[in-house]
């Protein structure tokens, strides 16, 4: 397959998709929870935009949010009192946040484009950019899209990627243990199936490409693209389920656990914790 044949089925699988989440049949995207003033924003998204902001949070900041899909991050940016720009791909997926805003009451600018190749119209506009779960396994190009990131921001702006960690992504399944995706980048992984993050069950049948960018590749990455890397944390839990975790435990948290345990003062304790997402923040130099 070429390139643009791997960029069209994943298109093809995101305006599906697009049309899909948030239309009441799955539980991850609950519009009427963000509709009524909630957020769907994870406390790791949280306390990243918080750190980034040095407390100070984003009321008057122009923030991009990158790969928006339906936006529903867009409207809790927004409610931050940012001035939103939301970037996708997917005109379906601008066309939900379009309806939901006005729902919502607030504004956000929408520019349909490749997060790889973003407009030159964007350059040196923003404070922030903002990324979240399951953005950058569908780039091939990590250099292109980390450079269009840095572009995009003024001097001194920062980027907040909160990801799955790419250990997660090499787990197909945990019982038994089955790996079947790369730890970094190898070129493209053309794979089907059924369902969706947010509806295992759903009537959705898809082919997709994604590709594997380790940690390292993506701080390598932003550093070569003029980003200082201010923070970089590996969670051992997520405060949600996109379907590899395992949980709510007793604390509500998600995790993956694997092997036996450590073992502590003769005992054993709880199979060790695997990393399941990361927070990136870089700034870009003056
Ligand atoms: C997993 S979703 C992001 C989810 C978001 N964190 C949320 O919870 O709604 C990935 C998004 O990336 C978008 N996308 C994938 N590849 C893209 C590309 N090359 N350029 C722009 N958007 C892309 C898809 O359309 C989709 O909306």
């Amino acid at each position: 397959m070429t390139d643009d044949q791997h960029a069209d089925l994943n298109h093809e699988h995101w305006e599906k998709l697009a049309r899909f989440h948030g239309t009441g049949d799955d539980s991850y995207y609950d519009l009427d929870l963000l509709r009524s003033g909630g957020t769907l924003m994870g406390d790791e998204e949280l306390a990243a935009i918080e750190r980034a902001s040095g407390g100070d949070g984003l009321a008057g900041r122009d923030v991009l949010h990158l790969q928006c899909h339906v936006g529903c991050d867009s409207i809790s940016l927004a409610r931050m009192g940012a001035n939103v720009t939301s970037v996708d791909f997917s005109g379906t997926a601008l066309e939900r946040l379009r309806e939901l805003a006005d729902q919502c009451g607030v504004h956000v600018t929408m520019v349909e484009a490749d997060a790889a190749a973003l407009p030159v119209s964007l350059s040196g506009r923003f404070d922030l950019v903002y990324a979240s779960i399951g953005v950058l396994c569908w780039i091939s190009d990590l250099d292109a899209w980390m450079s269009g990131v840095a572009r995009v921001l003024r001097a001194g702006g920062k980027l907040v990627l909160v990801e799955l960690h790419p250990f997660v992504t090499m787990v197909e399944s945990l019982d038994p243990l089955v790996v079947d995706f790369p730890y970094g980048f190898d070129g493209p992984h053309v794979y089907s199936g059924t369902g969706t993050y947010a509806n295992f069950d759903a009537d959705i049948e898809w082919t997709t490409t994604q590709y594997a960018h380790s940690v390292g590749e993506v701080v390598t990455s932003a550093i070569g693209s003029g980003l200082t890397c201010t923070h970089l944390e590996e969670h051992l839990s997520g405060s949600f389920n996109t379907g590899q975790f395992v949980g709510p435990e007793d604390d509500d948290r998600y995790r993956l656990r694997l092997g036996v345990g450590a073992e502590r003062d003769g005992r054993r304790e709880p199979a060790c914790p695997m990393p399941v997402l990361f927070t990136f923040i870089g700034e870009k130099q003056v």
